[in-house]
């Protein structure tokens, strides 16, 4: 008994500085990398001493299955994986799964055979690929709740939302070997001012454009459809397409992908 508890704690104290979470008046918060802290709920042990028991199995093939884009079209994580996603985005996992999609793609970005005339370009989805929104997912559920455009508007509207740290630190590197980031998101034109200021202030300061939604022209059509169609536009502007990162398959399928596509885990969301 002594043992198990000794145990639980050693757990929590691990999960508590892998992620950096602090517990302050009884809150929990979040720090990701950037100074700003975000108060989250506590989370709740997997099992024991009372708590229910979470079918952490089946929601980690769940999330491979979402990963792996075999599971598609979902509106919602599934209620019982509500702990389990939690657990995963704000304990170490989430990051180092990040860093092996990252470090991937420096490695090739490495062993291009750049020209060098500055028409080298590496597409970056913005949600949950550059900046996080963790810290709204946090007070919804990871995903459970449907989706509330207002709220999540609100929380954009902000413009506080972290850098993902692994892919900053892509980024930059990438800027480094002569490569030029071109921003592509679905946020559309009327967040374009308070996005071009998050990203400022999230440490994303050379980029060649962003592109936002003109939810007319696109009024409709899906993701992999607008993107595809900006990505051509690059294309057909003499632009080459060298690497391609997203959180989701829509960000990396269709026409004029590039020539190499990341994806980033995301098990909160999916987007067509
Ligand atoms: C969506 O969010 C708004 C703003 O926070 C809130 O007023 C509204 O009740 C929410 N809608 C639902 C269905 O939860
Ligand atoms: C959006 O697309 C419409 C229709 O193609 C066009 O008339 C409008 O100028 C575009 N808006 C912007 C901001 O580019
Ligand atoms: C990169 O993709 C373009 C467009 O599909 C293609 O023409 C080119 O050969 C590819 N380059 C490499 C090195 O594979
Ligand atoms: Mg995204």
């Amino acid at each position: 008994m002594v043992r198990l508890v000794s145990q639980i704690i050693f757990s929590l104290a691990t999960i508590l500085l892998a992620t950096k979470l602090s517990l302050c008046h009884g809150k929990t918060t979040l720090n990701l990398d950037h100074g700003i802290t975000f108060p989250i709920f506590p989370l709740r042990l997997k099992s024991g001493l009372g708590g229910h028991y979470i079918p952490e199995t089946s929601c980690s093939s769940w999330r491979l299955g979402v990963e792996a884009h075999n599971i598609i079209d979902w509106k919602t994580i599934p209620q019982e994986c509500e702990d389990y996603v939690g657990n995963y985005l704000l304990g170490k996992q989430y990051r180092e799964d990040s860093k092996a999609v990252t470090e991937e793609a420096y490695k090739y970005a490495k062993s291009l055979n750049l020209v060098g005339d500055g028409k080298d370009i590496w597409v970056f989805d913005i949600d949950e690929t550059s900046l996080s929104n963790l810290p709204y997912y946090a007070h919804h559920g990871f995903g459970v709740e449907p989706y509330n455009a207002t709220a999540f508007n609100e929380w954009v509207d902000l413009g506080i939302a972290p850098p993902l740290p692994e892919s900053l630190k892509l980024y930059k590197k990438l800027l480094g070997l002569g490569i030029k980031v071109v921003f592509i998101t679905g946020r559309p034109e009327s967040q374009r001012d308070i996005t071009l200021n998050n990203l400022k202030i999230a440490s994303y300061n050379t980029f060649e454009t962003l592109i936002v939604k003109n939810t007319t022209e696109y009024n409709g059509k899906t993701a992999v459809t607008y993107k595809s169609s900006e990505r051509k536009k690059f294309e057909e502007n003499g632009y080459r397409i060298v690497g391609n990162i997203g959180d989701q398959w829509s960000d990396i399928l269709g026409t004029n992908t590039g020539n190499r596509t990341f994806k980033l885990p995301d098990p909160m969301y999916y987007i067509s």
